[in-house]
């Protein structure tokens, strides 16, 4: 028995690549990493494959290039006590291995992406527990064990993007203290769990895009210290209350009609991003003191006064492109110079008096483009408007003998504003660099 054992080693060493046992040697890189280049490992030689170098004691990187592996070898870590960064991008990896990380003590950066891991067992990474960079983008996973992440206690950056969740244990993030950059987006999420990020104190950056969400309550990111951005384009809310911590909201394409503020204290938004939702009126959202760039394009906005804009005291960029406007009031009694770019293209404007901004005198462009205008009037430009720099009219219908006085105004001003013949339709013509019939 003894010796049919020892024939049988003897013949896996002497057939290099049979199924007993594989080696896969590194070659090293000018920067000090090793990379496998072309390694193929198929599923019933992955438990008896190895890998060498030149120098195993001192590697600090490995990556695979052209490879085709199943799973991170085991005894990978043992062979390699030093190893920081390991990239298996892309390398037809489908499963991590209970364990495999065990000896990883000095891992920081586990690239996985672009492989066909569908799911993560309990502790996955159990031992890696210097991991500072996760990237499990763009796999199958359908499944995370509840301790999948458990005590990764200096992960700071983990990518699930691209992948097929549909739901998320509630204490999945449990452990993430130290956890500043979370993608989720391009899922199949249809909850987000109102203690989900419980755990993560210093959660900063979070993406939900792309996913199937109702509902979402920040709630839980209320916190004194800032958020600074959140992505919840591309799901199906109706309504968010936005935390006063958080810097920046990007909810572009949701079936938002409402925007309330969770803060009873004021809030530190500056930038709200909400184009293609479904809000009616800019008094749909609340105060935001500290906002400067505030994205409504593409809603179901039928009114606009720039009395509105009082409750942002800071804004500077206001975007209302592609809604349903055909007239803009100004009820504002006081002058607002933070305003300094305002964008109305694509609405339904036929006329339109430039008087209507006299109380925003600092306007430095203004975009007017894809309307339906055939006069635009306006009263000593330079004068009320002077450092009104850009002035986008192209797509709309003037009336060539509507436009004279325009013509003169704008040409005693800095206001550039010409447009090109192929800027015209075919049935208008150019005169003083505005298409006009
Ligand atoms: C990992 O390797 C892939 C190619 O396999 C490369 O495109 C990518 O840039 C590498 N990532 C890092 C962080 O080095
Ligand atoms: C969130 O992810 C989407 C899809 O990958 C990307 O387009 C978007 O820029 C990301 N958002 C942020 C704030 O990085
Ligand atoms: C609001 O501010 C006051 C004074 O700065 C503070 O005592 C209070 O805790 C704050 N409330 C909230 C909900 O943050």
């Amino acid at each position: 028995m003894v010796k049919l054992w020892a024939v049988l080693v003897l013949v896996a060493i002497a057939l290099p690549g049979g199924s007993f046992s594989k080696q896969l040697r590194c070659t090293m890189e000018l920067d000090r990493s090793c990379s496998l280049v072309g390694a193929i490992v198929n599923p019933d030689e992955i438990m008896s494959t190895s890998v060498s170098s030149s120098n195993p004691a001192t590697l600090t990187a490995i990556q695979f290039s052209r490879a085709s592996v199943t799973a991170i070898p085991p005894g990978m870590f043992q062979t390699f006590p030093k190893l920081e960064t390991l990239n298996a991008t892309a390398a037809n990896i489908k499963q991590v291995l209970s364990n495999n990380f065990a000896d990883a003590k000095t891992l920081q950066e586990l690239y996985l992406g672009g492989n066909k891991i569908h799911d993560l067992p309990e502790e996955a990474f159990f031992g890696a527990r210097r991991l500072r960079t996760l990237d499990l983008s763009n796999n199958a996973l359908t499944l995370i064990e509840g301790t999948a992440f458990k005590r990764l206690r200096e992960l700071k950056t983990l990518l699930l993007g691209g992948n097929s969740l549909t739901e998320l244990q509630p204490t999945v993030f449990g452990d993430l203290s130290e956890l500043e950059n979370l993608e989720l987006q391009q899922n199949e999420l249809g909850a987000i769990g109102d203690r989900l990020f419980e755990g993560c104190t210093s959660l900063s950056k979070l993406n939900v895009s792309y996913n199937a969400l109702k509902s979402f309550d920040m709630a839980q990111f209320e916190r004194r210290w800032i958020f600074d951005v959140i992505d919840v384009s591309h799901n199906s809310l109706a309504s968010v209350t936005v935390p006063s911590s958080l810097r920046q909201l990007v909810a572009t394409g949701n079936g938002i009609r409402r925007v309330a503020s969770g803060a009873a204290n004021g809030s530190e938004m500056i930038l709200l991003k909400m184009p293609h939702n479904k809000l009616t009126s800019m008094d749909d959202l609340p105060a935001l003191e500290k906002l400067i760039s505030l994205d409504l394009s593409f809603n179901q906005i039928r009114e606009f006064d720039f009395a509105s804009v009082a409750r942002f005291g800071k804004l500077v960029l206001l975007k209302l492109d592609g809604n349903q406007l055909e007239t803009v009031s100004n009820g504002l009694t006081a002058p607002i110079t933070h305003l300094k770019y305002v964008h109305l293209a694509d609405n339904q404007f036929t006329h339109l008096d430039l008087g209507v901004l006299r109380t925003v005198p600092r306007v430095l462009k203004l975009d007017l483009r894809r309307n339906r205008l055939e006069r635009l009037l306006v009263n000593d430009l330079s004068g009320s408007y002077p450092v009104l720099v850009r002035m986008m009219l192209e797509g709309n219908r003037f009336r060539c003998e509507a436009v004279r006085a325009l013509v003169k105004e704008l040409k005693e001003s800095i206001t550039a504003y010409a447009m090109t013949r192929g800027d015209c339709r075919k049935d208008q013509k150019l005169v003083d660099g505005i298409c006009c019939s």
